[in-house]
């Protein structure tokens, strides 16, 4: 298992064409995408009228800079099924992220989606230096969140064993990877800490844990966290960047040999930065927010996707197509718990649920070892405050608490104060969420 080098002609021929060649190919793709969604999908027909723009005024890349931007918030609006292309007797698959209030944003696969996926995942572990015959461990949740079953469809693509384990149950992920001799892991960075915990409370050293290489994404870290991964258990750690909205894992994956930034599989994704105040794009190099147009999907094309993550795009290095940096931050207010996305908005929703709460509140995370904490404080409104016993007041949190886990998907500690107990912003706005993680270098 895990050639540092990939051998000759076990890449696809396109990662290693020359920049003509990827371009001729993204030129065709993307004039095909834009069509695409013009004709099959109302929204993108009306915001390309709107600017005035049609498909056939795209003459070459740079011409993509006329047409409009997605946002989330355009997508939420048309949930859920509204930015298809394709009638729903083609979607073979269905997976959901979070919006930035109740109503998540569903996407769409036709089994081409899927099978194009589960090569760009199979191209991904493959640069990350996995081969057919390795024993995978998967631990990315199984669900609706893409992680389990993109990177579950790309293991088998390549040829590789899957352990379907997902997320949770430390004790057996330790136990599993011990018997089945695992060489490769998918795991949230976060979470590949936990069980090395659970290895080191076991006595297993990092030369004795069979695995050679993990493969992770869905939340930041940096190079802080590498070192400490790799050290622990023993292993080349390498990153891998997705999102729902554009596919799921396996949009951008790092080279095992080089580990400078992921590699962004741009024959199926075309990546601009833009300035996030402007939408201005920007030359290669610059800091800004990353955007993608897809080149082949069937089921939900994106075109001009604002991820609102801010990075910036690298001259190619291992392959020929060019990186992004690791992810700085983001230009919205959304946080990653634990490889989950959430709004505070969305938390904000379940508080105004409850009458007897107000809408003032705060939402703190910090880091505990290597998970993230998160509290929400809020306040009981004033005309309830000395009406309700203390079991009562009890009963608030608890119910809030199980609102957040069922409906945000996050495990929380609820506290529910006397009524202005929460400091008041008295210019500018409220600070509404006070993150104490440390910060990932
Ligand atoms: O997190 C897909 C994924 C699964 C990627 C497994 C990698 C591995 P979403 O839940 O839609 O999809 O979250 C997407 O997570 O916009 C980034 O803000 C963040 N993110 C994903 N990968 C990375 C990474 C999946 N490698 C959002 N580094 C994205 C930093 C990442 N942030």
């Amino acid at each position: 298992m895990t050639a540092k080098y990939p051998q000759p002609g076990e890449l696809d021929a396109i990662e290693s064409a020359s920049r003509d060649e990827i371009s001729a190919l993204q030129l065709e793709r993307l004039k095909w995408s834009l069509q695409h969604a013009y004709n099959n999908v109302p929204f993108h027909k009306k915001a390309f009228d709107d600017k005035g723009v049609h498909p056939s005024d795209l003459k070459t890349l740079a011409d993509l800079a006329k047409f409009p931007f997605m946002t989330k918030a355009a997508l939420r609006q048309q949930y859920p099924f509204g930015l298809f292309a394709v009638p729903m007797g083609k979607v073979a698959r269905l997976h959901a992220s979070s919006g930035t209030t109740g109503k998540s944003i569903v996407v769409g696969y036709t089994l081409k989606d899927i099978d194009n996926w589960a090569n760009l995942m199979a191209r991904s572990i493959r640069a990350a230096g996995g081969r057919a015959g390795d024993m995978v461990h998967n631990a990315y949740g199984y669900g609706m969140f893409t992680g389990g079953l993109g990177a579950h469809y790309g293991a088998e693509r390549l040829g590789c064993t899957v352990v379907p384990m997902s997320g949770g149950q430390t004790e057996r992920q330790v136990q599993l990877i011990m018997d089945f001799q695992s060489q490769i892991i998918l795991v949230t960075p976060s979470y590949s800490l936990v069980i090395a915990e659970e290895f080191e409370r076991l006595g297993v050293t990092p030369d004795q844990i069979p695995l050679k290489v993990g493969i992770f994404g869905a939340e930041p870290w940096g190079e802080g966290m590498r070192g400490e991964i790799e050290r622990k258990l023993g292993i080349d750690a390498v990153d891998i960047y997705g999102l729902t909205e554009v596919i799921g894992p396996g949009v951008a994956c790092e080279c095992i040999e080089s580990k400078d930034g992921p590699v962004i599989w741009e024959d199926h994704f075309y990546p601009e930065i833009i300035d996030p105040e402007t939408g201005e794009v920007l030359p290669d190099g610059s800091d800004g927010e990353l955007v993608f147009t897809s080149l082949t999907k069937e089921a939900f094309p994106v075109i001009r996707y604002r991820t609102r993550d801010l990075t910036r795009l690298l001259p190619p290095t291992a392959r020929s197509f060019r990186r992004m940096s690791k992810i700085t931050g983001r230009s919205d207010d959304m946080l990653i718990v634990r490889g989950v996305n959430v709004f505070p908005s969305q938390i904000e929703e379940q508080i105004l649920r409850d009458k007897r709460l107000s809408g003032n509140y705060q939402i703190l995370l910090n880091r505990e070892g290597h998970l993230d904490n998160v509290e929400v404080r809020c306040e009981l409104q004033r005309e309830f405050a000395d009406k309700l016993s203390p079991a009562e007041v009890a009963s608030v949190s608890e119910a809030l608490q199980q609102h957040i886990k069922t409906i945000v998907g996050i495990t929380t500690k609820v506290s529910v104060l006397a009524p202005e107990a929460i400091p008041r912003t008295l210019v500018g706005k409220a600070r509404r969420v006070i993150d104490e993680r440390p910060k990932q270098l």
